[in-house]
């Protein structure tokens, strides 16, 4: 093999070596410690999403089209947060709807397009939000201080979408009774053999301190 191809998929291997651990890394570690990683090292950003892209492209049904119908029932001018957007489908796709992208990390090319924050403290007024998207983003270990702030930035009587891997969950039923003890109650539940989906409704004062999710570890090759 001439030593360029090599070269490639030397490359291509360490890449994906790194973002198994970096996936392993978000879904072990607190908000603050991935944030900080990211800052840090801000290329890790597109070598994760390139990662989770091959990822993606395995799995028969797409998160982003459970997210895609949750945003076009928003007709006037809502404001909607995708929170932990990684590489901003949603704002890019619907640029019609009202849509602020945040996380801790992104690339040149969508940088107007994202807010760098901690989903565990982000950078807006309390109740400003109309709903929020969470998909797949519900990452780091302190889950509490995620709910916590997805209460705070939304709006009374405002919807937030979460859309979760589902194995990690035993019972679709018992995680949506845990984020309701954070002020929140369920109208819709979904869920298929890869994914499931909550839709809830802030109802009211709430602070809940337990973990709702399991890791979601990819197999080391
Ligand atoms: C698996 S990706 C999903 C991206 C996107 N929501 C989607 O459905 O394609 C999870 C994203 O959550 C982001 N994330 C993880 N922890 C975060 C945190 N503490 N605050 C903000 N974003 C975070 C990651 O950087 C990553 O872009």
């Amino acid at each position: 093999m001439p030593p360029v191809k090599n070269h490639a998929k030397t490359k291509q291997n360490m890449n994906s070596s790194i973002f198994r651990l970096l996936n392993e890394e978000l879904y072990t570690k607190s908000s603050g410690f991935s944030a900080q990683k990211f800052k840090e090292s801000p290329e890790l950003f597109k070598i994760y999403h390139d990662g989770y892209k091959q990822q993606l492209d395995q799995w028969p049904i797409k998160p982003f089209d459970i997210a895609s119908k949750f945003v076009q029932q928003f007709k006037n001018n809502e404001k909607i947060g995708d929170i932990g957007c990684g590489t901003a489908q949603l704002a890019q796709k619907f640029k019609q709807c009202n849509i602020e992208s945040f996380d801790i990390g992104c690339t040149d090319d969508i940088k107007e397009l994202v807010r760098i924050a901690n989903m565990t403290n982000l950078p807006v007024a309390d109740e400003y939000f109309d709903a929020l998207v969470y998909s797949l983003s519900i990452m780091p270990t302190d889950q509490y201080k995620v709910l916590n702030e997805a209460h705070r930035i939304l709006k009374m009587n405002g919807t937030m979408l979460i859309i979760e891997v589902i194995s990690r969950v035993k019972n679709v039923d018992e995680f949506a009774k845990k984020v309701e003890k954070y002020g929140f109650k369920c109208t819709i539940k979904e869920e298929n053999k890869f994914f499931f989906s909550c839709e809830f409704q802030k109802i009211e004062k709430g602070e809940g301190t337990g973990g709702l999710l399991d890791p979601c570890i990819y197999k080391r090759r």
